[in-house]
């Protein structure tokens, strides 16, 4: 069964660093961290929730301090400064898991964030924003030998995973007029309204899928190819320019 860490709300989550709203309601968000932890039991998953640090005001969105596959975890060294006392508690958290074999840490001048970083099969793609550097995918490239790594340059958003998300092995939900679907060659693109693109983040385990609430035609086309879905209200969250995959790191 797979394992989601995950990180409770701070008290603090309406300072977090990058905003796309304001006045972000911090007991709404909690709320809406509860749902998420509960759909990832709709996917399987056992979930393990660590405590806030009201310091790190984006600590919730532990996605981006660790990259994990198959069995090796590097713990990355995130590119906002304000986020870089985030990764110790995930550090330790993730060196007792069982399923981890192997655990390195990035060191400076290197930046990466796990938003960025998506593994699908025997490839990881990585977007170059403006917080993953070249010394980051470099070590990235180090970490992950048995993997093939695939660059892809990014403009006007935060992380690779704010336009698309695997939907399993062999299939991608991207959103249109984004990144050229020709980039994910021998996967199945499945593409969706660029008016809808803040759904093309996602979080998928075994034919079923987390989608954010209020993107019908996207949920039409995952139920249409007979993946199972479950739509929560992820407002709060998106004011902090968080999506679904930021709130966990899955094992
Ligand atoms: N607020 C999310 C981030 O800055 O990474």
């Amino acid at each position: 069964m797979p394992f989601a860490l995950t990180r409770a709300i701070p008290n603090t989550f309406a300072n977090a660093t990058m905003q796309v709203a304001t006045a972000i309601d911090v007991a709404l968000a909690r709320t809406q961290h509860t749902q998420y932890v509960s759909a990832l039991s709709f996917l399987d998953m056992v979930t393990r929730t660590l405590p806030a640090d009201d310091q790190y005001p984006d600590c919730c969105f532990v996605e981006d301090c660790a990259v994990i596959a198959n069995g090796a975890a590097l713990i990355t060294r995130p590119g906002a400064v304000s986020r870089r006392g985030e990764t110790p508690a995930v550090r330790r958290a993730l060196a007792s898991h069982p399923l981890i074999e192997r655990i390195e840490a990035l060191d400076a001048p290197a930046t990466l964030d796990g938003g960025d970083c998506m593994h699908i099969g025997d490839r990881m793609f990585v977007g170059r924003s403006l917080r993953t550097n070249e010394a980051g995918v470099a070590r990235l490239r180090k970490m992950f030998h048995d993997l093939t790594i695939v660059e892809i340059p990014l403009a006007e958003v935060l992380h690779l995973k704010c336009v698309c998300s695997p939907l399993g092995e062999d299939r991608v939900l991207l959103a249109r007029g984004t990144i050229p679907p020709e980039v994910f060659r021998g996967l199945d693109v499945v593409l969706i309204p660029n008016g809808e693109s803040y759904a093309a983040n996602c979080v998928a385990h075994a034919g079923k899928v987390i989608l954010a609430e209020g993107y019908p035609e996207t949920r039409t086309e995952l139920e249409q190819r007979g993946i199972a879905t479950i739509a929560i209200p992820m407002s709060e969250i998106r004011k902090a320019d968080g999506s679904l995959t930021c709130l966990s790191l899955i094992i």
